[in-house]
């Protein structure tokens, strides 16, 4: 029987293929000044011919605080551990510092964190910050959780996470920034690039393929192609790099059947040489052990053997480096090069980041608090842009002296936390208004505000008093029902097999659409739900993710239209379950569904998502016009200018995320039906038009082949500009042959 070439045969060719052209890879580190990296090379390895192997060790060990911590304590004296995570308050901080200050050779460690979008304040969930597609405001919301976690001691951040899903069962969908590689790409570099101006290094992750798991289940494996892996997936990394991410943290997953914790043609051949990343990796929590568990390790000895050879630098909570290496080494099964290679990244990084006295860029300072005024600035601005508005029928919102009475309904109306997902663990959360107070003081003088609980909890599993809510609602003449994503079903280890509401909300809601007064539904999630029954039953529908501290108050402002909604979805919302994964950005198929038979599709279902990639509406109205090219042709060097005119044909302000998109019509592979090629979030006064103009160069039209090499082929190119992915002003360019 003939074979197909093999995923190692693909994985060899990507290794002795010559360097690709300079298209759309690689985007190497940001240039580093070469006086100081010669003067960190040189600190380096003056300190690296001091240390026993045990130091060297004790450099890539990675351990969780486990109380009591004295003996973490003593560790970090003897030079064992280098470096430490979960480590909170900062007397506790202080003391591993101190530690690794008496440690025979000084070495400071890397205190680490998952600071992401909370420390004290928090900021809505990550997935919030791509709904606002504005990336600049997602820096500086980075650059304020860092400068919060700064102050006690922690010094590196386990974020951003960067990782592409198209498959919202997966919890940690509302981590990261949704669908899309352009998307997030965009967020990718913002953030990198807040949390380093905010005093913590950075810890993009997880490379790569992680949101990809198959049927959405949570540390599953993945099957993604090279040329996909360098599509979709690699994009937000080579961001992240470019931004200056100081480490890379690898995924738990397999793709194409090998671990990336033990998987040296990713990590090595691809990270490393190909996209130029300088800086260390680190594994997942306990990911070399379960090299065991995935099958690719007989034992701890030949984990650590086989993550180390990969490229993993750092062991997190594995005890298996610091277990092994050194009887490794002493047996000749670890060569001493690979122990230094690996050591010289993690001690290059702590130069890098400032942490001895001596760095030569400088010692690290942190930087001062921004004080909780500004903090919450941001974080109510994040909220305001983040909400998504995906229907509003006969412009029932925004809540106007004309809405009458109004009933609020639901607990999580009176929640003043997220009930939802992890911050950092053990710290006090700053003060959040209710939605019910936020909404009682924007009112109109005279509007009345009705409240029923409705739920037992804020995130609705059980009724506490579903009559009561049903009389209130009959009562009023607009209903504001708040429902929320199950508090325990966002993040990491909660995949979803159903995107229903949990509980009792659904009841709720057609109880409520039978009582007859409109209903706006205000949507807490960490991920698309499947909502059409929803749909069907209310007259407009707000998600509002997991807002945050200052969530609540942003929220009233946009009921009552003091805020116009601004946000667009960074992930598609599907009709059903079955639908998953789906996305704008798929590939065309021999049968275009047409809802007939013998075409692509379902029997029992739409073959359209409920709400498309990019959509959301405001309280006005735009028009798009005028779809222009600066020439009907670009060289495969060349570049072109498009533009288009937005009018505000509304009556009021409001703000509109203009996007672009491409599609290949002849290539030789299937092309995307569209894929996002530029964005802009623009304000426009009523009956203001703005011409909006993008820049393409040809190299941004390139795909990747089999082989993980960027091509530019030439050909049409059909583009759309609008409001959301669906957008439908076309034009066409072309890419002239050579
Ligand atoms: C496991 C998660 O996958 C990773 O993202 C996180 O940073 C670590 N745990 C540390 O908490």
């Amino acid at each position: 029987m003939r074979r197909g070439p093999s995923l190692f045969f693909t994985f060899l060719a990507l290794a002795v293929l010559p360097a690709p052209p300079a298209l759309s890879t690689p985007s190497p580190s940001p240039t580093p000044d070469r006086a100081i990296e010669a003067e960190i090379e040189a600190k380096v390895a003056a300190l690296l011919v001091q240390m026993t192997l045990r130091e060297k060790i004790g450099q890539l060990n990675f351990p969780s605080l486990a109380f009591p911590y004295e003996a973490q304590i003593e560790g970090v004296r003897e030079g064992r551990i280098g470096n430490m995570l979960n480590v909170v308050d900062p007397r506790h901080l202080a003391e591993f510092k101190a530690a690794g200050r008496a440690s025979r050779l000084k070495i400071p460690l890397i205190l680490a964190l998952d600071a992401i979008h909370s420390f004290h304040i928090a900021f809505p969930t990550p997935i919030a910050w791509a709904a606002t597609w504005r990336p600049a405001l997602a820096e500086q919301a980075a650059e304020m959780v860092a400068l919060e976690t700064a102050q006690g001691g922690v010094n590196l951040t386990f974020a951003p996470m960067i990782d592409i899903s198209r498959d919202p069962r997966w919890g940690r969908v509302i981590e990261g920034a949704g669908e899309d590689a352009l998307l997030g790409a965009a967020f990718a570099g913002a953030r990198v690039k807040g949390y380093r101006k905010g005093g913590l290094a950075t810890a993009a992750k997880h490379f790569v393929g992680y949101g990809a798991p198959e049927g959405g289940r949570d540390y599953n494996g993945a099957q993604i192609s090279l040329s996909e892996l360098f599509d979709r997936y690699i994009p937000p990394f080579e961001a992240a790099i470019a931004a200056g991410t100081d480490t890379i943290m690898a995924s738990f997953n397999t793709v194409n059947g090998v671990p990336v914790t033990a998987n040296r043609r990713l990590i090595t051949d691809v990270l490393r040489d190909r996209l130029g990343f300088r800086g260390l990796v680190m594994s997942d929590f306990v990911a070399i052990p379960e090299l065991i568990n995935h099958g690719v390790a007989a034992d701890l000895e030949d984990a650590a053997r086989k993550a180390l050879n990969a490229g993993i630098d750092l062991d997190m909570a594995g005890r298996a480096y610091d277990r092994y290496l050194e009887t490794a080494v002493e047996a000749g099964l670890v060569p001493i090069s690979e122990i230094d290679t690996a050591v010289r990244r993690v001690l290059a990084v702590k130069y890098r980041m400032g942490l001895f006295d001596d760095s030569p860029g400088g010692a690290r300072r942190v930087p001062p608090p921004a004080g909780e005024a500004a903090v919450r600035r941001v974080a109510r601005e994040m909220a305001r842009e983040s909400f998504v508005l995906l229907k509003n029928s006969g412009a029932t919102l925004p809540i106007t002296a004309q809405s009458g009475t109004v009933a609020l309904i639901g607990a999580a109306a009176l929640a003043t936390n997220d009930h939802s997902w992890y911050g950092p663990a053990g710290l006090e959360k700053a003060a959040t208004e209710t939605l019910r107070d936020a909404l009682a003081a924007r009112l109109g003088k005279g509007q009345t505000l009705l409240f029923a609980e409705a739920f037992a909890d804020p995130c609705g599993l059980s009724f506490k008093d579903k009559e009561g809510a049903i009389a209130t609602a009959r009562a009023a003449d607009l209903v504001v029902l708040v429902v929320a994503e199950d508090c325990t079903v966002s993040g990491e280890g909660v995949s979803r097999a159903d995107l229903g509401f949990s509980g009792v909300q659904s009841e709720m809601i057609a109880a409520l659409a039978e009582a007859g007064t409109p209903v706006v539904l205000v949507i807490e999630t960490g991920r698309p739900l499947a909502l059409a029954d929803a749909n069907e039953r209310s007259a407009a529908i707000l998600i509002a993710w997991h807002p945050g501290t200052e969530g609540r108050t942003a929220l009233a402002e946009v009921l009552t239209g003091a805020i116009a909604p601004s946000g667009k979805l960074p992930m598609t919302f599907p009709r059903s379950v079955g639908q998953v994964p789906i996305s704008y950005s798929d590939l065309p198929t021999s049968r275009p569904s047409t809802g007939d038979r013998y075409t692509t599709g379902y029997v029992d279902e739409k073959p359209t998502p409920l709400y498309p990639f990019g959509h959301g509406l405001s309280y006005t109205s735009f028009v798009y016009s005028k779809l222009a090219f600066s020439a009907p042709t670009l060289k495969r060097d060349g570049k072109i200018d498009i533009r288009v005119d937005v009018t505000n044909t509304g009556a009021r302000a409001g703000q509109e995320v203009v996007q672009l998109y491409t599609r290949q019509l002849v290539a030789s592979r299937s092309r995307p039906m569209r894929e996002l090629k530029g964005f802009q979030k623009i304000a426009l006064k009523p009956g203001q038009t703005r011409t909006v103009r993008f820049t393409l160069k040809a190299s941004d039209l390139a795909y990747h082949d089999d082989d993980g090499r960027p091509v530019i082929e030439p050909g049409k190119f059909r583009v759309f500009a609008g409001g959301s992915s669906a957008a439908d002003l076309e034009g066409e360019f072309a890419v002239a042959g050579d």
